[in-house]
């Protein structure tokens, strides 16, 4: 790193729970968020954009209890133009001891076509707005949404605007990743050198993933002046996702030679915090993903592991340690008693309570029971079983499955349903279709499944799996995550959640409640 001065520091806004949580799918409960958000807290982020709280009533209690518990970092929460949307964000945020309001909206023409508004009266709009939160709150962000294809004399005219009525960030959001890199910097050049007040205030930027350029468009757009990058963990996000945290901090970190900018995010935290976004939004990491992709610092052809024994850094530009992987494998078996596990839990970054320590040991030693080496990774997938809402409606029981050639395969399920015990037999085309048939005998419903997907945790035949499992109904989407060394039980456990999952989101969108698609839909 060369001359490390305030001018180069970059504030990391992370939005993995308002933009993250958009992913179809997504949804997070309340008290996943407000784990995450003091994960985010801890590791250093500087700006958390907590969620948008005119959305729903579950996203403003849960920005409002975010600010409430919030120590270092900014909490933010996202309005529309729209008086109502920013009085409701700002009666959330109001609670923290550092609250921004953030407030958007579309400026390209697309995007301008939508309120119909012409240029002149989104432009008094903008005026407006940004002067009413700015009356709130004295940390206002403005984004003119879809900036990348905006005109530039217009996006010069509303930026300049926004700055006047008292934004202190302007953020160019490249929404559906259309830009690139050149153009991505220069475009941020352009308008700190020539809009009026821009040198007085931070320039964000927020980019998507739809081109895989997200995270290089971002780090251009600090090469030309931009201070506040915008991203989420493992990239969640609408659509390809946004820019993905881990990889612009590792990227300034590991290329601070040729970009001397620099963040105050402790790094180890990161490996932690990924595995728990993924567990908690049903989003799988892809095992190639950067940085945090099971195979990221795994090394597989000869010649690679020849150059790793001589010298790790033949083949790894950056250490395991530096983004909290311990590199080594857990020497767990059955055993180990309470006190190693609680150990182990505390090097993989977990704090767990007496209770779920209990519950978490009963998993760990039947896991022992059947797997000769117990790895991190099955410790994660442990834990992150145990750490699932103990309210669910929909609980399993026993499951036995008969399967093998010369038949259907035939699936006898015990469920406790609302307290209840019940119990079915289904068969079905393999032991997971008939396992699924199962639990629609008990619990009847039109879920469709999307996805249904197994990873093996470690290695061998005694390894745990994970499965995904998402399902869509009437347009809302569920996704639910099991582990275990029994994939069929996995896959049973997957799918119960995921319908858990569904069960609380129609809860939410219930008569009368104001679901997050119907506003996210009315835009402008
Ligand atoms: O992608 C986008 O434009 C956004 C805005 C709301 C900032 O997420
Ligand atoms: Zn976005």
């Amino acid at each position: 790193m060369t001359d490390k001065t305030q001018k180069d520091r970059v504030w990391i806004f992370d939005t993995t729970l308002r933009d993250g949580e958009q992913s179809p799918g997504a949804t997070m409960t309340h008290a996943e968020k407000l784990e995450i958000a003091e994960l985010l807290d801890d590791m250093g982020v500087d700006i958390i954009e907590a969620g948008f709280p005119i959305a729903s009533e579950g996203d403003f209690a849960a920005v409002s209890e975010i600010a409430e518990r919030s120590r270092n970092a900014v909490i933010c929460g996202l309005a529309r133009a729209q008086i109502g949307d920013i009085d409701r964000c700002w009666d959330a945020v109001r609670h923290a001891a550092k609250p921004r309001i953030h407030t958007f909206i579309g400026t390209s023409p697309l995007h301008r076509a939508i309120p119909n508004l012409t240029m002149d009266e989104m432009a008094e709009r903008i005026h407006q707005t940004v002067t009413h939160a700015r009356n709130l709150c004295e940390d206002v962000q403005w984004s003119p949404m879809d900036a990348t294809r905006t005109e530039w004399d217009y996006l010069a005219r509303v930026v300049e605007i926004a700055i006047k009525a008292g934004a202190s960030t302007i953020n160019i959001p490249d929404t559906v990743g259309y830009t690139a890199p050149v153009e991505s910097a220069d475009l941020i050049r352009r308008l700190i050198a020539e809009v009026p007040g821009a040198h007085d205030v931070i320039f964000a930027t927020h980019c998507h993933n739809d081109l895989g350029m997200a995270t290089a468009n971002s780090l251009a757009a600090v090469e030309g002046g931009a201070r506040q990058i915008e991203c989420t963990i493992n990239g969640l996000g609408e659509r390809a996702g946004n820019t993905a945290l881990e990889e612009v901090v590792m990227a300034l970190k590991v290329r601070g030679d040729i970009m001397p900018f620099y963040t105050d995010i402790d790094t180890r935290k990161i490996m932690h915090i990924s595995r728990r976004v993924s567990t908690v939004s049903g989003f799988p990491v892809q095992f190639n993903k950067a940085i945090v992709g099971k195979n990221a610092f795994a090394h597989e052809s000869g010649i690679h592991q020849d150059g790793m024994l001589k010298n790790a850094e033949t083949f790894e530009i950056m250490r395991p340690e530096d983004v909290g992987l311990s590199g080594t494998s857990l020497p767990l078996g059955k055993h180990s008693g309470r006190a190693a596990l609680r150990a182990k839990l505390g090097e993989l970054g977990y704090e767990v309570g007496d209770n779920q320590l209990k519950d978490v040991f009963v998993r760990f030693k039947e896991l022992a029971d059947r797997k000769k080496e117990v790895y991190d990774d099955d410790i994660v997938a442990l834990v992150s079983a145990t750490t699932d809402s103990g309210a669910d409606r929909l609980q399993i029981v026993s499951l036995k499955v008969v399967c093998g050639t010369g038949g259907p395969a035939e699936a006898t399920l015990e469920m406790e349903i609302d307290g209840r015990d019940a119990i079915a037999t289904a068969s079905g085309d393999g032991p997971v279709d008939a396992t699924f048939k199962a639990v629609r005998a008990l619990h009847p419903n039109d879920a469709r499944l999307q996805l249904y997907q197994v990873n093996a945790v470690t290695e061998g035949t005694d390894a745990q799996a994970t499965v995904s499992v998402r399902l869509e109904e009437d347009g809302v989407i569920a996704t639910g995550q099991s582990a275990n060394t029994d994939t069929v039980v996995a896959s049973a456990m997957a799918y119960v959640s995921a319908l858990n999952r569904l069960l609380v989101r129609r809860d939410k969108m219930g008569p009368g409640a104001d679901s997050r698609e119907i506003s996210w839909k009315q835009l402008n």
